[in-house]
């Protein structure tokens, strides 16, 4: 008798062991304890049995019943608890409440390199301005030596707004607005010097290397006596800073309308090396930062008597160089706004 009660308990552990569902466990639960069940059967076979066995077994089989019912209850909590902790990562899988773990933020790599140029125009004494991306004709195009009709408008396939204004094509449309803010500081022996990073904008087809928005930042220098080899110590200043090393360049004679003599400045490819990849157009350079003397004519339009005051402007392209720095393929990538791919530019300073 004793034994069979054993074996029974030992049945039900083993059964219990192997559940995880609460069904299962309602189905083990009528098996021993409900009216036909295991348990109860027992119960009911007492009536058979002598008074001395009755009291021995009896006291027993209702052990046994306690032990069952105690392990169901504790059971019972358990799969309710699995259940629960298993639907709440079910709904994590679908809450799109629930914000992306992208860990710590971080700034585009845009941003990025646009203030690590700003901090070494700074220390060389530049003033950094913004300025607005809609701009008038005038600013765009006439005060840059560009007039209507000009052929360098070709170069800038432009959008125009219906009210005459155009987003800015080039960050050159800064420059007169800029000479006449500081133009009066001239004459007190103090040298306008400025950078200009901005938002551009043009018509073009996309590729690896052409993008309808892109930055660029635009910087000048004007004081008596300025020349080209201020120029290119400015610029191997900043591209030194940046790379973090000696940076191959080459000038190139260039033709913009709002420089006299104009050059294109270009550093050997830092994505293939200088061997030709989509990125330069197999060309091993890339053109980076177009420049020269500013133009007379510019220089009187900003309010500057081009017989006493001479400059240098140069327009750098800031997305370019944010590629080359990090090796970035397609510049589409910039604008793409995925997180996960613009997140992993940290601030290396
Ligand atoms: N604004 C020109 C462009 O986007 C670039 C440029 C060329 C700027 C020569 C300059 C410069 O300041 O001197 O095509």
């Amino acid at each position: 008798m004793n034994n069979e009660i054993l074996e029974l308990k030992q049945r039900f552990e083993d059964e219990l062991a192997k559940i995880d569902d609460l069904q299962e466990l309602e189905n083990i639960r009528v098996n021993y304890l409900g009216k036909k069940g295991l348990v109860t059967d027992l119960l009911k076979r007492m009536s058979t049995l002598s008074a001395e066995e009755r009291k021995t077994f009896g006291q027993k089989v209702n052990e046994l019943k306690g032990i069952v019912g105690d392990r169901i209850v504790s059971r019972t909590a358990e799969l309710r608890d699995m259940a629960i902790k298993q639907e709440i990562e079910r709904m994590k899988e679908f809450d799109l409440s629930v914000p992306a773990d992208l860990g710590r933020g971080s700034y585009h790599p845009v941003t990025l390199i646009q203030r690590q140029c700003e901090n070494v125009f700074r220390s060389m004494g530049f003033t950094i301005e913004d300025y607005s991306e809609i701009v008038t004709d005038y600013e765009c195009f006439e005060a840059v030596n560009i007039p209507k009709d000009h052929p360098a408008r070709d170069m800038q396939d432009t959008f125009y707004l219906n009210n005459g204004q155009l987003l800015k094509s080039h960050t050159s449309a800064a420059q007169n607005a800029i000479l006449r803010k500081y133009g009066k500081s001239l004459e007190n022996g103090v040298p306008i010097k400025a950078i200009f990073p901005g938002r551009c904008f043009r018509n073009e087809a996309t590729d690896a290397c052409h993008e309808n928005t892109f930055f660029q930042m635009e910087g000048i220098m004007v004081d008596k006596d300025i020349s080209i080899s201020n120029l290119i110590y400015f610029m191997k200043a900043m591209l030194s800073e940046v790379f973090q090393k000696d940076i191959k360049v080459r000038l190139r004679p260039g033709f913009f309308p709002f420089v006299e003599p104009g050059f294109e400045l270009d550093i050997s490819c830092l994505i293939c090396g200088g061997e030709g990849c989509p990125s330069c157009k197999h060309s091993g350079w890339l053109e980076l930062c177009p420049c020269g003397m500013i133009h007379p004519e510019v220089l009187r339009m900003g309010g500057i008597d081009p017989e006493k005051y001479t400059g240098f402007a140069f327009g750098l392209g800031l997305t370019r160089l944010v590629m080359m720095k990090y090796g970035i393929k397609d510049i589409r990538d910039l604008n793409s706004g995925s997180l996960k791919a613009m997140s992993q530019f940290t601030d290396d300073e």
